[in-house]
């Protein structure tokens, strides 16, 4: 048997929206954040919908349109020292709250994103 996905859990690309939404309003007053993200996030947080989307066992939305993730490789351009992936958790943690995603589907995304935060890292402080 094939069990639901957090993606179906959650309500669906509806709450992927809501999370990402609350995210990217945090990321553009994040003082770490600022320097690396251009100045319109609107098509940032567009690809972002469509990989958690994906990410989340989803649709593989993220692939049919930009292809294979290669999420470190897409990031090696952008110095992510340890304190920025700490200040993209911290933006993350609060949006999954302020959208109000219920245990045990918060930590688990939580830990999943904390994963793959760690594995961006390409500088050092
Ligand atoms: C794109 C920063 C972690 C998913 C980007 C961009 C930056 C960035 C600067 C480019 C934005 C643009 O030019 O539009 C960071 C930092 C991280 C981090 C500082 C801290 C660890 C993550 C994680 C994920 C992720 C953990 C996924 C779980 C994405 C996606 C894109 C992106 C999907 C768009 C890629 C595309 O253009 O197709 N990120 N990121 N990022 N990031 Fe991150």
């Amino acid at each position: 048997i094939r069990h639901r996905s957090i993606y179906d859990a959650i309500g669906g690309v509806e709450t992927i929206k809501k999370i990402v939404d609350s995210f990217y309003s945090r990321v553009a007053k994040h003082p770490l954040l600022i320097p690396i993200f251009p100045e319109d996030l609107t098509e940032t947080a567009r690809r972002q919908t469509l990989f958690l989307t994906q990410f989340f066992g989803g649709p593989r939305a993220y692939e049919a349109e930009r292809g294979h993730p290669m999420m470190r490789r897409r990031h090696l351009p952008f110095p992510i020292t340890p304190s920025r992936r700490d200040a993209w958790l911290d933006c993350m943690e609060e949006a999954l709250n302020e959208v109000g995603i219920e245990e045990p589907y918060r930590t688990v995304m939580f830990e999943k994103l904390t994963l793959t935060a760690n594995h961006m890292m390409n500088t050092p402080e």
